[in-house]
């Protein structure tokens, strides 16, 4: 699973899927970019990564972001191997109750901002190069109070298909990682204790079928093969690492 020289961006690269998917390329030869709304979250994981790691402030739902976000790409790289669309939010939506404040936000960033980042980017990604998009589990079942959340998510699995289909010419492929529930910060509560937390991941966990939740760095090792050649024949393609919780 060989990244040594490529240059790859990250999304969402401050923390948890997008943090541990950075390390790991990093970590394998890369040269990696990350983004992120937070300017101060990626100072403080760029200096834990180490100095060579770009970082990049850009909300994936701003045009303007978006075009500065290519901009400082091609200065510090040039071009660019491996894109991992990752940034993303999740907030429920119960039929009842739900606003269409919280619908846009989550289809702003889930949908629009994963199909202009790809698209703000594209002019830099080689031949030969991989996008893989941030899917879910949910794209795929019917969970209470996860609508737009999850059509968001199935509309990303969507996108790895027919961006696959419109850039094979160029050599690139599409894919996506479809992740089950993972310990990351998305699902802490706002006014949580740490213990409150804890008991969060021991319920969730005891709701898939493995028993536990999964980490950040299970997701990360299938984004490190979807960037290398090891995947040289998978196009349009989800590889779901969910503790069985979708699939069985
Ligand atoms: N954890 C799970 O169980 C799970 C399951 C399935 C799919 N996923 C997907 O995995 C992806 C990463 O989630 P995570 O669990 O790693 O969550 P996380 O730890 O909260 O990380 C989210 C990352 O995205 C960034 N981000 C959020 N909104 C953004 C925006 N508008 N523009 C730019 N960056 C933005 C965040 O930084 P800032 O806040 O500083 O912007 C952060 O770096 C998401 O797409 C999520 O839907 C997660």
């Amino acid at each position: 699973m060989v990244v040594e020289g490529k240059t790859a961006l990250v999304t969402g690269g401050s923390s948890g899927i997008g943090l541990a998917a950075a390390r790991m390329l990093r970590d394998n030869g890369a040269r990696v970019a990350i983004t992120g709304r937070s300017f101060e979250k990626l100072e403080s994981v760029a200096a834990e990564l180490g100095g060579d790691v770009v970082i990049i402030q850009a909300d994936i739902t701003s045009a303007a972001d978006r075009a500065r976000m290519k901009t400082e790409v091609e200065r510090a790289f040039g071009s660019l191997d491996i894109l991992f669309a990752n940034a993303g939010v999740a907030l429920g939506t119960p039929l009842a109750s739900a606003d269409e404040a919280t619908y846009d936000t989550i289809m702003d960033a889930n949908v629009k901002g994963v199909f202009f980042t790809v698209q703000a980017v594209l002019p830099l990604i080689r031949e030969g190069g991989s996008i893989i998009l941030n899917t879910s589990w949910l794209n795929q079942v019917g969970t209470p109070g996860r609508a737009v959340l999850s059509a968001s998510k199935a509309a990303v699995r969507s996108f790895a298909r027919t961006m696959s289909a419109e850039l094979i010419d160029r050599r690139i492929r599409v894919n996506a990682v479809s992740p089950g529930s993972i310990e990351t910060p998305i699902h802490r509560g706002r006014d949580q204790t740490e213990e409150e937390f804890r008991a969060y991941v021991e319920r969730v966990g005891a709701q898939v079928p493995i028993g536990r939740m999964g980490r950040p760095e299970e997701i990360a090792a299938a984004v490190l093969f979807l960037a290398s050649d090891a995947s040289s024949y998978m196009l349009g393609a989800e590889m779901v690492i969910d503790g069985g919780r979708a699939e069985l």
